[in-house]
């Protein structure tokens, strides 16, 4: 009888052979990428902390989604970056709203390209939480009033699919607002448009660069209360298990390096289409490691990739989508 170490070396003898057993492979077709849209003209401006990602103000967009496509991707995800900001997020769901343009002028020069817009209220806000605050008049302490952030996530919903966005990805972690927003579409005619929840969003660090790219800190607190705890998994099953129930066509995890173990969990336990994203701060680690010629971007980025989907992503939200198309394809 041989030993295990022998036959598992067997298999390893060469590259057909790795190829043959392999489990897990990372397509283009996996991948979503971010892009940030700002108004304005000629914008095209390097966040410092995420360096190869840009606002693009819409004239400097179409060059962008050239590359995009020519690059093999099929999926792009919308964050907008207003002007104009006040107490309910009112450019968040107005016709004319940055996302809504962009969203159009995508369709127009790509319109095979997927467009998923993030729906969530934080970069509309002035105070930059994901919803309506309402001060306690005693206490002057601030709360999230769930009910009234809903109607209105609703209402930015059913604008982005009118404006042609193929995926609507609620961000917010209201309480219902799957439901909310599948409700929302329905009334307005969009059955065929699908849901991408949110469903474990962490309340994590790793979405700093994030904050600088769409301005959307909280000007006061946190979003401890309506984000998850970054301790807990069991809790993640009961916000997919609501996110289920309520009608999510795809479910998410994010971040995801520091949550590996919630994408296989939910991977396990539901049918549904997963997806994880790989968030602002986990590529700004890498591109400063890079950047000092401490790793291999291009083996980091790959072998990242890879963990995502062998933990069983079936699509990964990820700002080196770009780059490891290219990768892929050579
Ligand atoms: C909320 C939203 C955030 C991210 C995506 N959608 C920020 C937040 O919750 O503060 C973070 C993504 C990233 O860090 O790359 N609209």
């Amino acid at each position: 009888m041989s030993f295990p170490v022998v036959r598992h070396r067997r298999l390893r003898r060469n590259a057909a052979m790795r190829n043959l057993v392999r489990e897990t492979y990372v397509t283009v077709h996996d991948l979503i990428y971010p892009l940030f849209v700002t108004e304005g003209t000629n914008v095209k401006t390097e966040i410092g902390s995420m360096p190869g990602v840009y606002q693009f103000s819409l004239d400097r967009l179409e060059e962008e989604i050239r590359e995009v496509v020519a690059a093999g991707l099929q999926a792009i995800m919308l964050f907008g970056i207003p002007d104009e900001k006040d107490a309910v997020g009112s450019q968040g769901y107005d016709h004319n709203g940055i996302v809504q343009q962009a969203t159009r002028k995508v369709k127009e020069w790509a319109p095979e390209l997927l467009v998923i817009a993030d729906t969530c209220l934080c970069e509309y806000t002035d105070h930059g939480h994901c919803g309506v605050i309402h001060h306690h008049p005693q206490t002057g302490e601030a709360e999230i009033v769930n009910d009234a952030s809903l109607e209105l996530l609703a209402r930015t919903a059913v604008s982005q699919a009118e404006a042609g966005a193929d995926i609507i990805a609620p961000s917010n972690m209201m309480d219902g607002f799957v439901q909310a927003i599948r409700a929302g579409l329905d009334e307005a005619g969009y059955q065929h448009i699908p849901i991408m929840s949110y469903s474990v969003k962490y309340s994590s660090a790793f979405y700093g660069p994030f904050r600088e790219a769409a301005n959307s800190a909280p000007q006061f607190g946190d979003r401890k209360s309506y984000q998850m705890d970054p301790a807990n998994v069991r809790e993640a099953m009961r916000e997919a298990e609501s996110d289920v129930q309520e009608g999510a066509d795809m479910l998410m995890v994010k971040p995801g390096m520091a949550y590996m173990d919630v994408v296989r969990m939910l991977k396990e336990h539901y049918d549904l289409p997963l997806a994880v994203y790989n968030v602002s701060g986990e590529y700004s680690m890498v591109k400063a490691a890079a950047r000092n010629g401490w790793i291999d971007e291009r083996a980091i980025v790959l072998e990242l990739l890879t963990g995502f989907k062998r933990a069983g992503a079936d699509m990964i939200i990820t700002y080196h989508a770009k780059d490891a198309a290219g990768w892929l394809k050579s």
